[in-house]
């Protein structure tokens, strides 16, 4: 074998977010009825029905927009700080009497947590290290017994890594112009390779941190030794469970029986169950394989659907060399052609294995990593659960993220104990889909084989027998978002986090943006045609029953510009302007933190300039109170975001500084003042954590 490097890389050209929806088109123009402009939606009959469902649950925020007329609020203010203003800096600002610190950047040893791995990273190395790219994340209290109630000095910090940046992690990259999205290759004879131990850093770079974080004497916290340190990778073997387990959907080569498989991969935002487990979100998994070298059309449409690439996968792994040394079948699986005489013989099914939700206990380090399959596959964002009550069903929603797909909400079968509780409730009961009227009404949908449009057959007369039609609840499952454009749920504009508030149990929704929004497509929870802005949608569950199958919703924010946005009938200002909403997260007294994700490719740039670099910020939804309180570094998006059980103590990660450096900026080694946080001088940027304090020792927001 002779390498020659470099050789020609192969970028995609794409940011993080890659939609991975090219045959969407046609399903929603049949599923869309009544649609309604978006002045009426705002100043209407819609706002007139929220006010009236929303005005009694939420104190206060039945009353008028106007600060100086109507009944005073009955809430005390839940915002104690002055706004800041957008910056375009590289650095991160919180408000005056706020203070904050780094930890857990991606590179620092797990084993070892006072060396921080220079690098390149080989891959054991990066095994050995916190993982790229930050994203959702849980402080477990060290106890270990309750999810938000214990130590606040001491506890497992347990975050997902989204993706990684290959030109930062490899040797052969340094003097390449490499975009963000390209990685290195070689000419190996008349094949183009990668060099294996590059896609093994790349694996290890991807998955889950689990690290034990300590406040110090001092007041600053660090990433401690601890024998539960671990790394949950692209590699890792998992079980199969719920009702996709053993079935010829995932029979692979490596797992015959459809049982196992390795690694969980775009681990996007995260959930936290009741019984202290932590849950993470596979989200734009579908580009990390390809099927067929020029055209999806021939895929099966459990590829197809969710976006399975022709040609060469999202960072080529495929292509890895074949040195015996090099695990190079767990790279060759992210070909999924099929290849064999059977599925036992290839991984034709190994895109089936992701598009899940995978649960780990962070507590005990030999725990096997389950895919919960009865959640649905599609590109999960996170999920997020109602309070859980003594007797009664287990409720948990997450959102799907790609233009245009939808929210859905999972109803165990079996009733929530808290001395039993387990990940036995998520393989069995009822995935639902939501349906958004435009009256401010809403259905939830089962997504039930035999039941309604789920059926084996063709139903209605003219179907063509290769219909949508689903032969098992595996079926439908594998195919979530088929069996959603079947029964006829709501295209939403990229549903991001949820949040439920303890307090009410409203459920607020992030829809971050959407380019794909045509002008005869808005409807009342998608307003605006070409969204560029996104908003944030909210509802009420039926009698106020999280398992209800009925709903009321309202549209909660429309961020963007001072001139097109609007917040309890007010447009957002200089204090407030924000877009792309992202991360959300609701504290224990409702204060509710948002989080932005403007892409890369437009930060800083044209009218997107005017929101500066990916910020954070509070609401108090009661006195409808909104504030900038974070900004983020150069080419970074924030998300994450938990504090301590006491709240005092807040982290959030700085995702992707640097993303921004141009591939020329990057051949020439030109960064400092580019996007290099958190290590500055010539440093390639890193993906971190941010500790939040105050500085009088108060709770986060006050
Ligand atoms: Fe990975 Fe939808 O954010
Ligand atoms: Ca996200
Ligand atoms: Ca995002």
């Amino acid at each position: 074998m002779s390498k020659i490097l470099p050789a020609a890389p192969i970028d995609h050209g794409e940011g993080d977010e890659p939609m991975s929806n090219p045959s969407l088109a046609p399903h929603f123009q049949d599923v869309l009825s009544a649609r309604m402009n978006r002045r009426l939606v705002l100043k209407g009959s819609l706002g007139a029905a929220i006010a009236g469902l929303f005005g009694t649950a939420l104190q206060g925020c039945g009353s008028s927009s106007s600060p100086t007329a109507g009944p005073a609020p009955t809430h005390p203010t839940l915002l104690g700080f002055q706004a800041i203003p957008v910056s375009a800096d590289d650095t991160v600002h919180v408000p005056s009497g706020y203070s904050t610190q780094i930890i857990a950047e991606w590179g620092r040893s797990i084993s070892n947590p006072g060396m921080l791995y220079d690098l390149p990273l080989t891959g054991i190395q990066q095994g050995d290290a916190i993982g790229s790219h930050h994203d959702g994340m849980h402080f477990f209290p060290i106890e270990g017994t309750d999810p938000y109630q214990g130590s606040s000095v001491d506890g497992l910090l347990v975050m997902n890594h989204e993706y990684v940046e290959p030109r930062y992690m490899h040797a052969s990259a340094v003097g390449q112009a490499l975009s963000r999205s390209a990685f290195p290759t070689y000419q190996d004879g008349d094949a183009v390779r990668r060099a294996a131990d590059e896609v093994l850093t790349e694996l290890n770079g991807h998955g889950c941190s689990v690290v034990r974080v300590q406040r110090q004497l001092n007041g600053t916290w660090a990433v401690v030794a601890d024998g539960r340190n671990r790394r949950v990778t692209g590699l890792t073997p998992m079980e199969i469970a719920g009702p996709v387990r053993g079935t010829d959907f995932v029979k692979t080569k490596y797992s015959p029986n459809g049982t196992l498989t390795r690694g969980t991969l775009n681990n996007c935002a995260h959930g936290v169950t009741p019984w202290n487990t932590y849950l993470t979100c596979e989200e734009n998994w579908a580009g990390y394989f390809r099927n067929r070298d020029n055209s999806a059309d021939d895929q099966p449409r459990e590829h197809r659907r969710y976006g399975v690439r022709a040609g060469v996968s999202r960072y080529g792994w495929e292509l890895a060399d074949a040195d015996p040394t090099s695990n190079q079948e767990a790279y060759a699986r992210f070909n999924a052609a099929p290849i064999g005489v059977d599925a036992t013989e290839d991984y034709r099914n190994e895109p089936n294995a992701f598009g899940w939700v995978v649960e780990f206990d962070p507590f005990n380090p030999d725990s096997v990593p389950v895919k919960r399959t009865h959640l649905g596959r599609f590109a999960h964002e996170g999920i997020v659960f109602q309070p859980p009550f003594e007797g009664q069903p287990l409720v948990a929603y997450s959102g799907d993220d790609a233009r245009n797909e939808y929210i859905y909400k999972f109803v165990s079968a079996q009733p929530y104990f808290r001395a039993t509780a387990g990940g036995h409730l998520l393989d069995s009961g009822t995935l639902y889909v939501a349906k958004f009227n435009d009256d401010g009404s809403g259905e939830w949908l089962p997504l039930v084989w035999g039941q309604g449009l789920l059926q084996p057959q063709p139903i209605n007369q003219g179907e063509e027998p290769d219909c949508n039609c689903f032969q098992s609840q595996a079926d439908v499952l594998v195919n979530t978002r088929l069996a959603a454009d079947r029964v006829g749920a709501t295209p939403m504009d990229r549903p991001e986090w949820g949040a439920v508030d303890p307090a009410t149990g409203q459920v607020y929704f992030t829809l971050t943006n959407n380019s794909s929004r045509g002008a005869d497509d808005v409807d009342g929870p998608n307003p605006r045609a070409n969204n560029r802005w996104g908003q944030i949608i909210r509802w009420q569950e039926a009698n106020q029953d999280p398992a209800a199958t009925r709903f009321e919703w309202d549209l909660f924010i429309l961020a963007g510009p001072t001139d097109d946005s609007d917040f309890d009938g007010q447009p957002l200002n200089d204090d407030q302007i924000f877009n792309s909403p992202d991360g959300l997260w609701i504290d224990a007294e409702s204060r509710l933190w948002i989080q932005t994700d403007i892409s890369e490719s437009v930060m800083n740039v044209g009218d997107y300039a005017q929101f500066g670099n990916n910020q954070m910020l509070a609401c108090d939804p009661f006195n409808k109170e909104l504030r900038r309180f974070l900004t983020g570094s150069l080419g970074q998006e924030i998300t994450g975001v938990i504090t301590t059980p006491d709240q005092t103590t807040m982290f959030i990660n700085q995702q992707h500084p640097g993303a921004t450096i141009s591939p020329a900026d990057f051949a020439a080694g030109e960064l400092a003042g580019k996007g290099n946080w958190p290590l500055g001088g010539n440093h390639y940027g890193r993906s971190a954590t941010v500790v939040i304090t105050k500085d009088d020792g108060g709770m986060i927001g006050t």
